[in-house]
């Protein structure tokens, strides 16, 4: 074998590359079990994925798909921009589809961000759009939140010359707080036309309050802002990923500039086609989440367990110890939780709602790993 000649040395990077700390996803099922030995059923409550499954209408669509897998897919997504067009009543040069939605965000900040620019965003806040100010090696501006929510008049008051996004997450994940339709409107109207706002809405198929913001008004309004929703919750398509924005067609032109072609794949488009045609599925999705989240709400509170009441399809839960302690515990009973440290909770797990075995066998655990504690304490 030839020696190594370049052991040690490696091209350079830029330097705001080096210090980005990657975006670490919930643990998957299998690293679990690979590294705990673990047997039995495992329950993954770590990344608010759907746990009823895709609909059987885009399983039939994907399945109809595979023998035209040597074929590239239509890289326009012509035929589900076409429906999620119709859906939101939004015309289709107004609708970008992306490898997930975490793609379109990283794609609006590299379309957008100057180093001189600014990104505004709450802190606790989903993280993408952090990583995609790093990347840009523009300015950061975390706004903090209060009472669990955005400050959206903070926000306001740091919206500056140099701001060029503010990016707010409505549920925010992973606190699972809402900001209402009347907040909402009234920032958006303050907010100056050279800053675009993402409103990253991954969970709002979930929300039947009459309180949540109706953001299609603002794209009718004119307004600069960059709609966010996904297929990777309700809809349970996460492992397929397909995301998608809604904004004026010029700026959908822009940050379609540097789009990677082909970034949403043969299967996912069909997937996605199918699924939004599923709406039973959804509705089922909606009433596991919402019979979930009473449950748990009310057994976290015979626990004493301080939760925040969520938006979403997961619970922010609050221990009086480092959740990580909870989390390994939970952990070695076959349940995947998120610690979320890194949004700068360092006492909390962040909890995904699922189906009723699923909740039970977590009390059940959380109970038994609340008690070792105890004990240890005592
Ligand atoms: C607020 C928010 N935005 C975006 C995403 C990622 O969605 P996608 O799977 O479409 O990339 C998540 C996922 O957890 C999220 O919570």
């Amino acid at each position: 074998m030839q020696p190594d000649m370049n052991s040690g040395q490696y091209p350079t990077p830029r330097p705001n590359i080096d210090s980005i700390r990657p975006y670490k996803p919930g643990k998957p099922t299998e690293q679990v079990v690979r590294e705990l030995g673990l047997r039995g059923p495992i329950d993954k409550l770590a990344s608010n994925e759907n746990p009823l499954g895709p609909s059987a209408k885009a399983l039939a669509a994907l399945r109809r798909e595979l023998g035209r897998l040597n074929l590239y897919p239509e890289d326009s997504c012509h035929i589900l921009r076409e429906r999620l067009a119709k859906r939101h009543r939004v015309d289709m040069e107004s609708v970008l589809v992306g490898n997930g939605s975490v793609e379109l965000i990283m794609m609006a900040c590299l379309a957008y961000l100057r180093p001189e620019d600014e990104l505004l965003m709450s802190s606790g806040s989903f993280i993408m759009a952090k990583v995609g100010s790093m990347v840009m090696d523009c300015r950061l501006r975390e706004i903090p939140t209060k009472e669990y929510r955005h400050d959206l008049d903070r926000m306001l008051e740091n919206i500056g010359e140099r701001t060029r996004i503010v990016y707010l997450d409505n549920p925010m994940n992973p606190i699972g707080t809402m900001t209402t339709r009347r907040e909402l409107d009234a920032f958006i109207r303050a907010v100056p036309p050279q800053v675009l706002v993402i409103i990253d809405e991954a969970y709002a198929e979930y929300i039947t309050s009459k309180q949540y913001p109706r953001s299609f008004d603002y794209y009718n309004d004119n307004r600069n802002v960059l709609i966010l929703r996904t297929f990777s919750k309700i809809y349970g398509l996460a492992g397929i990923r397909v995301g998608y924005g809604v904004a004026r067609p010029a700026i959908i032109e822009t940050i379609g500039k540097v789009r990677i072609p082909f970034n949403v794949n043969r299967a996912a488009q069909a997937a996605a086609i199918a699924a939004m045609d599923d709406k039973a599925h959804a509705a089922r999705s909606r009433k596991q989440v919402d019979a979930g989240r009473k449950y748990l709400s009310k057994e976290l509170e015979q626990l004493k367990v301080f939760y925040i009441p969520s938006f979403t399809n997961f619970l922010l839960v609050n221990f009086a110890v480092d959740s990580q302690v909870v989390f390994e515990g939970l952990q070695q009973r076959g349940v995947i939780t998120r610690p979320v440290k890194q949004y700068g909770f360092p006492n909390a797990l962040r909890v995904t709602i699922g189906t009723q075995p699923q909740n039970k066998r977590f009390v059940k655990a959380l109970t038994a790993v609340l008690a070792d504690i105890q004990r240890a304490g005592d």
